[in-house]
């Protein structure tokens, strides 16, 4: 193995873990259970429809008879979702070695979540920083515990406006630019977040990865279904499949060399794709004044407050 070359061989056994992927009926989501699950892994796949995760349950379990995956609801778009999910996973378990904060929604017209944000910044960022803060107890409960963010190339052109966070009525609201600030908003929220496990002392590290570009079902709001088949192959020359993508994201997971920070992105030119390497973050995603400020805003619109 080299440094560059890391792939799901490298993954340690993961028996004996319990993890949650958000998101994981799809895409990336979907290939991290199968490879943790792969692993000895038991996989708790959180998504927003159960007939759907229950589908990518069976097609996991068609190669692998044994994986242990638990179907859960969750609704990132949805506060009250997010606390039954916690609820019920709390009356099952007791620990919890890895949250993987995979889901997420890309360049989606105006809309607002069922508690009234914009719903890039609600879903990809809100919805996962109550999720985790309703999350720490349990976390606490279980050594060597990790976080990971998934962000995005696109975080690099993100801007927060924290008069403005989150486009009220449609105010300066682009699809790109909300997705780029929900992006970005991963990147503030794991470097404050690992500050928070630092300072409580909680043997847990939060890290970030992006997986590229990759063939998913993300794009489906980018352009018109009929422009994006004819496109389809001139696209796919540019992206890689979801197995190499998720790359990032596991390797953060489990990689034994990794610390609480770090983030991991394909090695390639201007990591389109490639293999999982530590990337840089921006300036502006560094800005720990910035992560502070974000913090606060979202523990006030969540209600969810962050104790140990
Ligand atoms: N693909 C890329 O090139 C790329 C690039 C940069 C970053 N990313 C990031 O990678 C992550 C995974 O995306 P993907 O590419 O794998 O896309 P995907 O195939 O569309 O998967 C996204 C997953 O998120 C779930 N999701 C969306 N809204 C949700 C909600 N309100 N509550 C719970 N789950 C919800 C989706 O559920 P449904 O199936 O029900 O819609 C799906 O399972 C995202 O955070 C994305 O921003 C992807």
């Amino acid at each position: 193995m080299t440094l560059q070359s890391w792939t799901t061989k490298d993954i340690p056994s993961q028996t004996g873990k319990t993890v949650i992927v958000t998101g994981g009926n799809s895409g990336l989501g979907f290939e991290a259970v199968k490879a943790l699950s792969d692993k000895g892994a038991l996989v708790i796949l959180a998504c927003r429809k159960l007939e759907k995760g229950e589908a990518a349950k069976e097609k996991i379990r068609q190669s692998n008879l044994t994986a242990k995956i638990e179907v859960m609801e969750l609704d990132l778009m949805n506060l009250a979702s997010i606390h039954s999910f916690v609820a019920k996973f709390k009356n099952q378990y007791t620990h919890l070695d890895l949250l993987l904060n995979n889901a997420g929604i890309m360049m989606v017209p105006y809309q607002l979540t069922d508690d009234g944000f914009e719903s890039q910044l609600g879903t990809n960022h809100l919805g996962h920083f109550a999720l985790t803060g309703l999350l720490i107890s349990v976390l606490k409960n279980t050594p060597k515990a990790r976080v990971i963010n998934v962000s995005s190339i696109a975080h690099k052109k993100g801007e927060v406006d924290y008069d403005n966070l989150l486009f009220e009525n449609g105010k300066g609201y682009t699809p790109l630019k909300a997705y780029g600030r929900s992006k970005l908003a991963n990147l503030l929220f794991t470097f404050e977040l690992q500050r928070f496990f630092d300072t409580h002392k909680m043997d847990c590290i939060a890290l970030a990865a992006h997986p590229g570009v990759s063939d998913t079902n993300l794009f489906q709001h980018i352009g018109s279904k009929w422009l994006m088949r004819i496109l389809r192959p001139l696209f796919l020359f540019f992206i890689q499949p979801a197995e190499m993508g998720v790359l990032p994201e596991l390797r953060a997971a489990v990689d034994k060399h990794a610390k609480g920070g770090m983030y991991y992105g394909p090695d390639g030119k201007r990591e389109m794709k490639g293999f999982p390497i530590v990337v840089q973050a921006t300036q502006a995603a560094q800005n720990k004044e910035s992560a502070r400020k974000l913090w606060k805003q979202s523990e006030k619109l969540t209600g969810v407050v962050y104790t140990v």
